[in-house]
Protein backbone atom coordinates (compact mmCIF):
# COMPACT_ATOMS: atom_id res chain seq x y z
CA UNK A 1 0.00 0.00 0.00
CA UNK A 2 1.69 3.32 -1.46
CA UNK A 3 1.27 6.80 0.67
CA UNK A 4 0.15 7.40 4.28
CA UNK A 5 -3.74 5.95 5.52
CA UNK A 6 -4.11 8.92 5.43
CA UNK A 7 -34.70 4.75 11.37
CA UNK A 8 -36.76 2.91 9.80
CA UNK A 9 -36.81 -0.64 8.61
CA UNK A 10 -34.67 -3.39 10.41
CA UNK A 11 -32.95 -6.29 8.20
CA UNK A 12 -32.81 -9.87 8.07
CA UNK A 13 -34.52 -11.05 11.67
CA UNK A 14 -36.09 -7.92 11.81
CA UNK A 15 -37.05 -6.01 14.89
CA UNK A 16 -35.90 -2.42 15.85
CA UNK A 17 -35.31 -0.52 18.67
CA UNK A 18 -37.66 -2.33 21.47
CA UNK A 19 -36.51 -6.10 20.07
CA UNK A 20 -33.18 -4.82 19.87
CA UNK A 21 -33.11 -4.38 23.98
CA UNK A 22 -33.85 -8.24 24.58
CA UNK A 23 -31.21 -8.91 22.00
CA UNK A 24 -28.91 -10.67 24.06
CA UNK A 25 -30.93 -12.82 26.11
CA UNK A 26 -31.52 -16.34 25.52
CA UNK A 27 -34.08 -17.63 23.27
CA UNK A 28 -36.01 -20.38 23.37
CA UNK A 29 -33.37 -23.25 22.13
CA UNK A 30 -30.77 -21.90 24.87
CA UNK A 31 -28.99 -19.66 21.96
CA UNK A 32 -27.82 -16.26 22.99
CA UNK A 33 -28.19 -13.64 20.56
CA UNK A 34 -25.63 -11.31 19.34
CA UNK A 35 -26.77 -7.84 18.17
CA UNK A 36 -25.15 -6.82 15.29
CA UNK A 37 -26.10 -2.59 14.43
CA UNK A 38 -25.16 -2.12 10.74
CA UNK A 39 -26.75 0.12 7.95
CA UNK A 40 -26.37 -2.77 5.61
CA UNK A 41 -30.38 -3.37 5.21
CA UNK A 42 -30.81 -2.44 1.06
CA UNK A 43 -30.10 -4.36 -1.71
CA UNK A 44 -26.43 -4.78 -2.52
CA UNK A 45 -25.58 -4.48 1.07
CA UNK A 46 -27.00 -6.53 2.82
CA UNK A 47 -25.89 -9.55 0.96
CA UNK A 48 -22.23 -8.96 2.01
CA UNK A 49 -23.54 -9.25 5.90
CA UNK A 50 -25.83 -12.77 4.99
CA UNK A 51 -23.15 -14.07 4.03
CA UNK A 52 -20.55 -13.38 6.99
CA UNK A 53 -23.57 -13.91 9.51
CA UNK A 54 -23.60 -17.43 8.07
CA UNK A 55 -20.22 -18.30 8.97
CA UNK A 56 -20.69 -17.08 12.28
CA UNK A 57 -23.96 -19.50 13.04
CA UNK A 58 -22.05 -22.16 11.55
CA UNK A 59 -19.07 -21.36 13.70
CA UNK A 60 -21.09 -20.30 16.70
CA UNK A 61 -24.29 -22.98 17.29
CA UNK A 62 -24.57 -21.23 20.91
CA UNK A 63 -25.24 -17.90 19.30
CA UNK A 64 -27.72 -16.45 16.83
CA UNK A 65 -26.93 -13.63 14.82
CA UNK A 66 -30.01 -10.76 15.84
CA UNK A 67 -29.44 -8.19 12.58
CA UNK A 68 -30.15 -4.58 14.39
CA UNK A 69 -29.41 -3.00 11.08
CA UNK A 70 -30.36 0.58 10.07
CA UNK A 71 -31.65 1.33 6.97
CA UNK A 72 -30.08 3.96 4.80
CA UNK A 73 -27.18 4.56 2.64
CA UNK A 74 -23.97 5.75 4.51
CA UNK A 75 -25.39 5.15 8.11
CA UNK A 76 -26.94 8.63 9.15
CA UNK A 77 -29.67 7.34 10.66
CA UNK A 78 -28.24 4.66 11.97
CA UNK A 79 -25.73 6.55 13.40
CA UNK A 80 -27.82 9.31 14.79
CA UNK A 81 -29.80 6.33 16.72
CA UNK A 82 -26.93 4.56 17.82
CA UNK A 83 -25.27 7.72 19.63
CA UNK A 84 -28.48 7.77 21.27
CA UNK A 85 -28.12 3.98 22.76
CA UNK A 86 -24.32 5.22 23.49
CA UNK A 87 -25.88 7.55 25.27
CA UNK A 88 -27.99 6.20 27.19
CA UNK A 89 -25.67 3.18 28.10
CA UNK A 90 -27.44 0.59 26.00
CA UNK A 91 -25.17 -0.28 23.22
CA UNK A 92 -25.41 -2.75 20.72
CA UNK A 93 -22.65 -5.84 20.89
CA UNK A 94 -20.97 -4.82 18.39
CA UNK A 95 -21.70 -1.97 15.85
CA UNK A 96 -20.14 -0.81 12.37
CA UNK A 97 -17.89 1.84 11.69
CA UNK A 98 -15.42 3.83 9.92
CA UNK A 99 -11.84 3.57 10.27
CA UNK A 100 -10.18 7.03 11.06
CA UNK A 101 -11.61 10.16 12.46
CA UNK A 102 -15.05 8.76 12.85
CA UNK A 103 -13.83 5.69 14.79
CA UNK A 104 -11.32 8.44 16.65
CA UNK A 105 -14.41 10.13 17.69
CA UNK A 106 -15.98 6.81 19.82
CA UNK A 107 -12.80 6.14 21.12
CA UNK A 108 -11.97 9.42 22.84
CA UNK A 109 -15.53 9.43 24.13
CA UNK A 110 -14.56 6.10 25.83
CA UNK A 111 -16.97 4.32 24.22
CA UNK A 112 -15.51 0.88 22.89
CA UNK A 113 -13.14 -1.78 24.59
CA UNK A 114 -9.30 -1.71 23.82
CA UNK A 115 -9.00 -4.69 21.33
CA UNK A 116 -5.42 -5.58 21.61
CA UNK A 117 -6.02 -9.21 23.05
CA UNK A 118 -7.86 -10.06 20.17
CA UNK A 119 -5.23 -8.58 17.89
CA UNK A 120 -2.30 -10.63 20.10
CA UNK A 121 -4.15 -13.97 19.97
CA UNK A 122 -4.92 -13.62 16.47
CA UNK A 123 -1.89 -11.83 15.08
CA UNK A 124 -4.15 -9.19 13.62
CA UNK A 125 -1.17 -7.00 13.37
CA UNK A 126 0.73 -9.36 10.46
CA UNK A 127 -2.33 -9.65 8.26
CA UNK A 128 -3.69 -5.85 8.40
CA UNK A 129 -1.93 -2.94 6.51
CA UNK A 130 -0.07 -1.12 8.97
CA UNK A 131 -1.32 2.17 8.52
CA UNK A 132 -4.71 0.89 8.63
CA UNK A 133 -4.29 -0.15 11.60
CA UNK A 134 -3.44 3.27 12.59
CA UNK A 135 -6.63 4.64 11.95
CA UNK A 136 -8.35 2.57 14.63
CA UNK A 137 -5.84 2.92 17.27
CA UNK A 138 -5.20 5.66 19.99
CA UNK A 139 -2.20 5.36 22.10
CA UNK A 140 -0.93 2.13 20.77
CA UNK A 141 -4.30 0.46 21.78
CA UNK A 142 -6.65 -1.15 18.89
CA UNK A 143 -10.24 -0.38 18.81
CA UNK A 144 -12.25 -2.44 15.69
CA UNK A 145 -11.66 -4.71 13.39
CA UNK A 146 -11.48 -3.95 9.74
CA UNK A 147 -13.60 -5.75 7.19
CA UNK A 148 -12.89 -3.91 4.14
CA UNK A 149 -11.63 -1.51 1.87
CA UNK A 150 -13.72 0.26 0.11
CA UNK A 151 -13.10 2.71 -2.98
CA UNK A 152 -15.37 6.24 -2.90
CA UNK A 153 -14.53 7.86 -6.12
CA UNK A 154 -15.92 5.47 -9.10
CA UNK A 155 -17.36 6.93 -11.75
CA UNK A 156 -20.11 4.15 -12.96
CA UNK A 157 -21.54 4.42 -16.33
CA UNK A 158 -23.77 2.58 -19.26
CA UNK A 159 -21.29 2.42 -21.77
CA UNK A 160 -24.85 1.99 -24.24
CA UNK A 161 -25.97 5.30 -23.27
CA UNK A 162 -22.45 6.67 -23.81
CA UNK A 163 -22.21 5.07 -27.05
CA UNK A 164 -25.43 7.20 -27.83
CA UNK A 165 -24.24 9.99 -26.79
CA UNK A 166 -21.41 10.02 -29.17
CA UNK A 167 -18.91 9.30 -26.02
CA UNK A 168 -16.26 7.00 -26.89
CA UNK A 169 -14.96 6.62 -23.24
CA UNK A 170 -14.75 7.53 -20.07
CA UNK A 171 -13.77 11.05 -18.89
CA UNK A 172 -10.58 11.39 -17.87
CA UNK A 173 -10.52 14.94 -16.30
CA UNK A 174 -13.52 17.36 -14.79
CA UNK A 175 -13.39 19.01 -18.19
CA UNK A 176 -14.20 15.81 -20.21
CA UNK A 177 -16.60 14.97 -17.96
CA UNK A 178 -18.66 18.42 -18.15
CA UNK A 179 -18.30 17.86 -22.00
CA UNK A 180 -19.93 14.55 -21.73
CA UNK A 181 -22.83 15.32 -19.23
CA UNK A 182 -23.64 18.36 -22.23
CA UNK A 183 -23.95 15.36 -24.96
CA UNK A 184 -25.84 13.24 -22.61
CA UNK A 185 -28.04 16.10 -22.14
CA UNK A 186 -28.39 16.64 -25.29
CA UNK A 187 -29.62 13.24 -26.13
CA UNK A 188 -32.53 13.81 -23.81
CA UNK A 189 -31.05 10.85 -21.24
CA UNK A 190 -30.13 12.04 -17.30
CA UNK A 191 -26.43 12.80 -17.20
CA UNK A 192 -25.72 12.41 -14.04
CA UNK A 193 -27.81 10.89 -11.19
CA UNK A 194 -27.63 11.32 -7.52
CA UNK A 195 -29.75 9.82 -4.75
CA UNK A 196 -30.31 11.30 -1.07
CA UNK A 197 -28.21 14.29 0.22
CA UNK A 198 -25.50 12.93 1.22
CA UNK A 199 -24.74 11.06 -2.19
CA UNK A 200 -23.94 14.94 -3.08
CA UNK A 201 -21.50 15.40 -0.27
CA UNK A 202 -20.25 12.17 -1.57
CA UNK A 203 -20.19 13.91 -5.23
CA UNK A 204 -18.29 17.20 -3.70
CA UNK A 205 -15.13 14.76 -1.84
CA UNK A 206 -14.81 13.77 -5.78
CA UNK A 207 -14.99 17.10 -7.25
CA UNK A 208 -12.45 18.15 -4.47
CA UNK A 209 -10.39 15.48 -5.05
CA UNK A 210 -10.82 15.59 -8.83
CA UNK A 211 -9.88 19.39 -8.72
CA UNK A 212 -7.13 19.71 -5.98
CA UNK A 213 -5.10 16.69 -6.68
CA UNK A 214 -4.10 14.51 -3.71
CA UNK A 215 -1.85 16.38 -1.73
CA UNK A 216 -3.63 19.99 -1.63
CA UNK A 217 -7.23 17.68 -0.86
CA UNK A 218 -5.61 15.85 1.95
CA UNK A 219 -3.71 18.55 3.71
CA UNK A 220 -7.31 19.99 3.77
CA UNK A 221 -7.80 17.98 6.88
CA UNK A 222 -5.09 19.30 8.55
CA UNK A 223 -5.32 22.07 11.10
CA UNK A 224 -4.97 25.80 9.96
CA UNK A 225 -6.14 24.15 6.50
CA UNK A 226 -6.87 27.17 3.55
CA UNK A 227 -10.49 26.47 2.45
CA UNK A 228 -10.45 29.94 1.51
CA UNK A 229 -8.36 29.37 -1.34
CA UNK A 230 -8.81 30.30 -4.60
CA UNK A 231 -8.28 26.65 -5.72
CA UNK A 232 -11.33 25.21 -3.41
CA UNK A 233 -13.26 28.45 -5.25
CA UNK A 234 -12.88 26.71 -8.48
CA UNK A 235 -13.76 22.94 -7.17
CA UNK A 236 -16.85 24.80 -5.66
CA UNK A 237 -17.31 26.21 -9.06
CA UNK A 238 -17.20 23.03 -10.51
CA UNK A 239 -19.14 21.17 -8.00
CA UNK A 240 -22.08 23.46 -9.07
CA UNK A 241 -21.31 22.85 -12.71
CA UNK A 242 -21.33 19.43 -12.12
CA UNK A 243 -24.78 19.23 -10.46
CA UNK A 244 -26.69 21.36 -12.42
CA UNK A 245 -26.44 18.01 -15.05
CA UNK A 246 -27.97 15.92 -11.77
CA UNK A 247 -31.58 14.19 -12.42
CA UNK A 248 -34.02 14.16 -9.86
CA UNK A 249 -33.27 13.19 -6.40
CA UNK A 250 -33.77 9.65 -5.50
CA UNK A 251 -34.27 8.05 -2.34
CA UNK A 252 -30.52 6.79 -1.65
CA UNK A 253 -27.53 5.35 -3.38
CA UNK A 254 -29.50 2.40 -4.82
CA UNK A 255 -31.90 4.10 -7.32
CA UNK A 256 -29.65 6.82 -8.17
CA UNK A 257 -27.58 3.95 -9.55
CA UNK A 258 -30.09 2.04 -10.82
CA UNK A 259 -31.09 4.62 -13.13
CA UNK A 260 -27.67 4.31 -14.76
CA UNK A 261 -27.78 0.19 -14.87
CA UNK A 262 -31.35 0.62 -17.08
CA UNK A 263 -29.94 3.03 -19.27
CA UNK A 264 -32.04 6.09 -18.04
CA UNK A 265 -28.95 7.79 -16.90
CA UNK A 266 -25.32 8.02 -18.01
CA UNK A 267 -23.19 8.67 -15.09
CA UNK A 268 -23.50 8.57 -11.02
CA UNK A 269 -20.15 8.76 -8.86
CA UNK A 270 -20.40 6.41 -5.94
CA UNK A 271 -18.51 4.17 -3.72
CA UNK A 272 -18.20 0.16 -5.11
CA UNK A 273 -20.61 -0.82 -3.13
CA UNK A 274 -22.78 -0.26 -6.03
CA UNK A 275 -20.40 -3.08 -8.15
CA UNK A 276 -21.95 -5.30 -5.24
CA UNK A 277 -25.51 -4.20 -5.93
CA UNK A 278 -24.68 -4.15 -10.24
CA UNK A 279 -23.61 -7.38 -9.85
CA UNK A 280 -25.21 -9.43 -7.60
CA UNK A 281 -27.74 -11.93 -8.33
CA UNK A 282 -31.28 -10.81 -8.91
CA UNK A 283 -33.36 -10.14 -5.16
CA UNK A 284 -29.75 -9.15 -3.52
CA UNK A 285 -28.50 -7.43 -6.87
CA UNK A 286 -29.86 -6.17 -10.27
CA UNK A 287 -28.28 -9.23 -11.79
CA UNK A 288 -26.48 -6.77 -14.42
CA UNK A 289 -24.11 -8.04 -16.99
CA UNK A 290 -20.28 -5.66 -16.27
CA UNK A 291 -19.02 -3.55 -19.60
CA UNK A 292 -22.32 -4.45 -21.33
CA UNK A 293 -25.09 -2.92 -18.60
CA UNK A 294 -22.80 -1.26 -16.75
CA UNK A 295 -19.11 -0.05 -16.58
CA UNK A 296 -16.08 2.00 -14.20
CA UNK A 297 -13.36 4.11 -14.14
CA UNK A 298 -11.73 6.67 -11.64
CA UNK A 299 -13.86 9.77 -10.94
CA UNK A 300 -12.80 12.72 -13.41
CA UNK A 301 -9.48 13.58 -12.30
CA UNK A 302 -8.85 11.54 -9.58
CA UNK A 303 -6.81 8.26 -11.59
CA UNK A 304 -3.94 7.25 -9.29
CA UNK A 305 -5.38 8.01 -6.64
CA UNK A 306 -7.52 5.76 -4.14
CA UNK A 307 -10.04 7.72 -2.24
CA UNK A 308 -10.67 5.41 0.44
CA UNK A 309 -13.03 4.57 3.20
CA UNK A 310 -12.81 1.15 6.01
CA UNK A 311 -16.04 -0.52 7.42
CA UNK A 312 -14.67 -1.72 11.08
CA UNK A 313 -16.71 -3.45 14.04
CA UNK A 314 -16.00 -2.51 17.49
CA UNK A 315 -16.85 -3.86 21.34
CA UNK A 316 -18.46 -1.01 22.75
CA UNK A 317 -18.31 -1.02 26.58
CA UNK A 318 -21.14 -2.70 28.55
CA UNK A 319 -22.15 -5.13 25.46
CA UNK A 320 -24.58 -7.12 26.90
CA UNK A 321 -23.27 -10.53 25.16
CA UNK A 322 -19.72 -9.55 25.14
CA UNK A 323 -18.29 -12.92 24.20
CA UNK A 324 -20.72 -12.86 21.78
CA UNK A 325 -19.57 -9.73 20.32
CA UNK A 326 -15.87 -11.49 20.56
CA UNK A 327 -17.06 -14.29 18.29
CA UNK A 328 -18.67 -11.94 15.56
CA UNK A 329 -15.12 -9.75 15.70
CA UNK A 330 -13.50 -13.16 15.23
CA UNK A 331 -15.51 -13.77 12.29
CA UNK A 332 -15.16 -10.58 10.79
CA UNK A 333 -11.41 -10.44 11.19
CA UNK A 334 -10.87 -13.94 9.68
CA UNK A 335 -9.82 -14.46 5.79
CA UNK A 336 -13.09 -16.79 5.50
CA UNK A 337 -15.37 -14.37 7.10
CA UNK A 338 -13.72 -11.53 4.89
CA UNK A 339 -13.91 -13.77 1.44
CA UNK A 340 -17.90 -14.38 1.95
CA UNK A 341 -18.25 -10.61 2.57
CA UNK A 342 -16.04 -8.89 0.60
CA UNK A 343 -17.10 -10.54 -3.28
CA UNK A 344 -20.38 -9.92 -2.13
CA UNK A 345 -20.45 -6.51 -0.77
CA UNK A 346 -17.97 -4.69 -3.26
CA UNK A 347 -15.33 -4.22 -1.20
CA UNK A 348 -11.98 -5.90 -1.35
CA UNK A 349 -10.77 -6.92 1.99
CA UNK A 350 -8.71 -5.27 4.59
CA UNK A 351 -6.64 -8.42 5.43
CA UNK A 352 -3.42 -8.83 3.39
CA UNK A 353 -3.43 -12.48 2.81
CA UNK A 354 -6.99 -13.21 1.29
CA UNK A 355 -7.61 -15.26 -1.70
CA UNK A 356 -7.42 -13.14 -4.69
CA UNK A 357 -8.58 -15.39 -6.91
CA UNK A 358 -12.08 -14.59 -5.69
CA UNK A 359 -12.18 -10.85 -6.39
CA UNK A 360 -12.48 -10.84 -10.31
CA UNK A 361 -14.20 -8.09 -12.65
CA UNK A 362 -14.43 -4.62 -11.16
CA UNK A 363 -12.31 -6.25 -7.72
CA UNK A 364 -9.46 -7.21 -9.67
CA UNK A 365 -9.21 -3.67 -10.75
CA UNK A 366 -9.84 -2.34 -6.99
CA UNK A 367 -7.03 -4.89 -5.55
CA UNK A 368 -4.50 -3.51 -8.43
CA UNK A 369 -5.35 -0.04 -7.88
CA UNK A 370 -5.21 -0.46 -4.07
CA UNK A 371 -1.81 -1.84 -4.29
CA UNK A 372 -0.46 0.35 -6.59
CA UNK A 373 -1.79 4.50 -6.07
CA UNK A 374 -1.82 7.26 -4.02
CA UNK A 375 -4.11 7.29 -0.84
CA UNK A 376 -6.68 9.76 0.00
CA UNK A 377 -9.48 9.72 2.73
CA UNK A 378 -13.46 10.19 2.22
CA UNK A 379 -14.90 12.75 3.75
CA UNK A 380 -18.55 11.41 3.52
CA UNK A 381 -17.47 8.13 4.94
CA UNK A 382 -15.56 8.89 7.83
CA UNK A 383 -11.82 8.88 7.41
CA UNK A 384 -10.95 12.69 7.39
CA UNK A 385 -13.54 13.95 8.83
CA UNK A 386 -15.48 13.40 12.48
CA UNK A 387 -18.71 12.96 12.72
CA UNK A 388 -19.65 16.99 13.82
CA UNK A 389 -17.25 18.12 10.95
CA UNK A 390 -19.77 15.93 8.41
CA UNK A 391 -22.77 17.42 10.12
CA UNK A 392 -21.82 20.68 9.11
CA UNK A 393 -20.30 19.82 6.10
CA UNK A 394 -23.84 18.29 5.37
CA UNK A 395 -25.43 21.06 6.65
CA UNK A 396 -23.37 23.13 3.99
CA UNK A 397 -24.19 20.92 0.94
CA UNK A 398 -27.97 20.68 1.80
CA UNK A 399 -28.16 24.91 1.84
CA UNK A 400 -26.14 24.85 -1.29
CA UNK A 401 -28.66 22.12 -2.97
CA UNK A 402 -31.05 24.43 -2.59
CA UNK A 403 -29.34 28.11 -2.99
CA UNK A 404 -26.90 26.95 -4.96
CA UNK A 405 -24.43 29.59 -3.53
CA UNK A 406 -20.61 28.84 -4.26
CA UNK A 407 -19.41 31.65 -2.24
CA UNK A 408 -21.60 30.88 1.33
CA UNK A 409 -20.40 27.30 0.74
CA UNK A 410 -17.17 27.79 0.74
CA UNK A 411 -17.68 29.96 3.52
CA UNK A 412 -19.39 27.24 5.45
CA UNK A 413 -17.05 24.93 4.65
CA UNK A 414 -13.97 27.11 5.98
CA UNK A 415 -15.61 27.68 9.42
CA UNK A 416 -16.42 23.89 9.51
CA UNK A 417 -12.62 23.09 9.24
CA UNK A 418 -11.88 25.87 11.30
CA UNK A 419 -13.96 24.73 14.15
CA UNK A 420 -13.23 20.69 13.75
CA UNK A 421 -9.82 20.50 12.65
CA UNK A 422 -7.52 18.83 15.19
C1 LIG B 1 -20.71 3.58 3.53
C2 LIG B 1 -20.28 2.23 4.04
C3 LIG B 1 -20.41 1.22 2.97
C4 LIG B 1 -21.77 1.28 2.32
C5 LIG B 1 -22.19 2.70 1.99
C6 LIG B 1 -23.59 2.86 1.46
O1 LIG B 1 -20.63 4.54 4.52
O2 LIG B 1 -18.97 2.30 4.47
O3 LIG B 1 -20.18 -0.06 3.51
O4 LIG B 1 -22.67 0.65 3.12
O5 LIG B 1 -22.03 3.52 3.09
O6 LIG B 1 -24.54 2.57 2.41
Amino acid sequence: MAGVLGLAACGGSGGGGGQAAQSSAATGGGKQQVEVFSWWTGPGEADGLQAMKKIFEERNPNYTFFDAAVAGGSGDKAKALLQSKLQADTPPDTFQGHAGAELQGYIKAGDLEDLTFLYDELKLKDVFPAQLVDQISVQGKIYSVPVNIHRSNVLWFNPKVLKEAGVAAAPTTIEEFVADLEKVKAKGKIPLSVGSEWTVTHLLENVLLGTLGTDAYNALFKPGADWNSPQVAKALENFKTILSYAGDPQDDWQPAAKQVADGQAAFTIMGDWAYGYFHNPPEGGLGKKSKEDFDWAPAPGTGGTYLWLSDSFTLPKGAKNRDGAIAWLKVAASKEGQDAFNPKKGSIPARKDADQSLYTDYLADALKDWSSDKLAGSIQHGVSVSQPWLAAINEAVGLFIAGKDVAALQKALAVAAQANAQ
